[in-house]
């Protein structure tokens, strides 16, 4: 009796052609949900960032985490993490003694996750974490830097660190190295892999580069 009604519904279905409309139908409707989940819960807060530099979440590995954490070893005082998701770079950081620890998100669900994720590790009023486009942010006072975006943006990020970080800053970006920076060191492999860089030898190569550009070609050694 069951079979026979499965029966007859799978008929049904294979009866009906969907047509143009229905086709135009699925097609919309798919479009709304896949729209619905990209701003509401991936993308919220990002309506005044250009399309182009708009980068999802996507959670550093704990491996990922370690590497970074291996990269600051030795150093001290503020941290930021550009782009900070659930918050949990900034909240090992505060752990190993980063202070002020500060992320910037944009996206209001991931920030309560954050900071509910320091109340119930203790460290609630020991990590910040700001509703501030990563673009807008005053990185002058930094010292250090945590990064991990999409490829697509490193290099204007590049130039906004260039131009506002101390000489005495280090980043340290993870998954993706930056374009045109030379590391000073890299640790794990793979999509865990981080890579450290001093500001003040980044910023070295970058004026060589350009004087030798500048140069007129006769003056150049052979
Ligand atoms: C790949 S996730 C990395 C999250 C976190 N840093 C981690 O390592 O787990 C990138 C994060 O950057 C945030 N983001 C992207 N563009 C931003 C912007 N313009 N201002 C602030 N946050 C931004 C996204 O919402 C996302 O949470």
């Amino acid at each position: 009796m069951e079979e026979d009604t499965l029966d007859e519904v799978l008929s049904c279905f294979s009866d009906k052609r969907l047509g143009l409309w229905g086709v135009a139908q699925l097609t919309a409707g798919t479009g709304l949900a896949v729209y619905a989940v990209w701003a509401g819960l991936l993308m919220p807060g990002f309506r005044k960032v250009p399309l182009k530099l708009q980068v999802p979440y996507l959670p550093a590995s704990r491996a990922q985490v370690d590497n970074v954490m291996s990269l600051l070893r030795g150093r001290s005082g503020s941290v930021a993490d550009l782009g900070s998701g659930d918050g949990r770079i900034v909240l090992e950081a505060c752990r190993q003694g980063f202070s002020p620890a500060v992320g910037y998100e944009l996206n209001p669900w991931l920030l309560r996750v954050a900071r509910f994720h320091a109340w119930r590790a203790g460290y609630h009023g020991k990590v910040l974490y700001c509703r501030e486009d990563l673009w807008k942010v005053d990185l002058s006072s930094c010292k250090n830097v945590t990064v991990f975006l999409a490829p697509s943006v490193l290099t204007l990020l590049q130039d906004k660190l260039l131009a506002e970080l101390a000489d005495d800053a280090l980043v340290v970006t993870g998954r993706f190295p930056f374009p045109d920076w030379a590391p000073c060191k890299v640790e794990g492999e793979g999509v865990d892999r981080a890579w450290a860089y001093h500001i003040q030898v980044v910023r070295k190569n970058s004026q060589l580069r350009h004087s030798k550009v500048d140069e007129p070609p006769e003056t150049r050694i052979k």
